[in-house]
């Protein structure tokens, strides 16, 4: 940390998705803050439906690797990533807990949780999954996410005995920068994103 005063903006500048980790044994952080911090995150009506599960068992670890098919990874040219973690950070969705909330008292006249144009379930998981790759920043390792979308599901969630209706938003990870063979994102200024007074093409 080279300032006390622009420390997050250092943490947000540096952060990257990095899927390439080494296997070393050198000793690492201590990680054991990061999952309560990472659900440090407002919820739509307090609904807490934001939950983790967080693992450094490695071989848990080799098995979440191969559940979540790191094989095509390694076949686009991308080092060991999920395998070689020294974390992996679940961040779990309890849709029903916003349910549950918005039925109570309080909420009744509001629009019902199952008409919401935007799921604030998932907003609230975003939020989570950037708490928790921050803090991994911070520790000095280096995070990367991955998406569930293409994991064997059924499988996580028999090995972390994840209920049925919880849902995986993805894996966010910790772990040690190997060879950096990110791709190169070309145009990333070509895209006009940032609007200033009024909206702009
Ligand atoms: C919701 C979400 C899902 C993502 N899913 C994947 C994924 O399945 N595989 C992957 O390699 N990266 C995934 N990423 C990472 C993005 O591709 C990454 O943010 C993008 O490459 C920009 O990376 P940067 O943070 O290094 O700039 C995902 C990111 C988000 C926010």
């Amino acid at each position: 940390m080279k300032n006390e005063n622009n420390h997050l903006k250092e943490l947000l500048l540096n952060r990257r998705v990095v899927r390439n980790y080494l296997d070393t044994n050198k000793e690492y952080p201590n990680l054991s803050d990061i999952p309560k911090l990472t659900i440090k995150i407002p919820t739509a009506g307090f609904s807490r439906g934001i939950e983790i599960v967080s693992v450094e068992n490695k071989e848990n670890i080799k098995k979440l690797a191969i559940y979540a098919n790191e094989e095509s990874y390694l076949k686009k040219g991308y080092g060991k990533w999920l395998s070689n973690s020294k974390a992996i950070f679940l961040i779990l969705i309890n849709e029903q807990a916003y349910h549950e909330r918005y039925k109570e008292l309080d909420k009744q006249n509001q629009t019902s949780s199952s008409n919401w144009s935007v799921p604030y379930w998932y907003v609230d998981a975003g939020a989570a999954m950037m708490n928790c790759m921050l803090l991994v920043e911070e520790t000095g390792l280096k995070s990367g996410f991955l998406g569930s979308h293409n994991m064997q599901i059924q499988k996580i969630k028999s090995l972390l005995v994840i209920p049925e209706d919880i849902e995986i938003l993805g894996f966010v990870t910790a772990g040690v920068e190997g060879d950096s063979t990110n791709l190169k994102k070309e145009n990333l200024n070509k895209k006009k994103l940032l609007h200033k007074e009024k909206y702009e093409k």
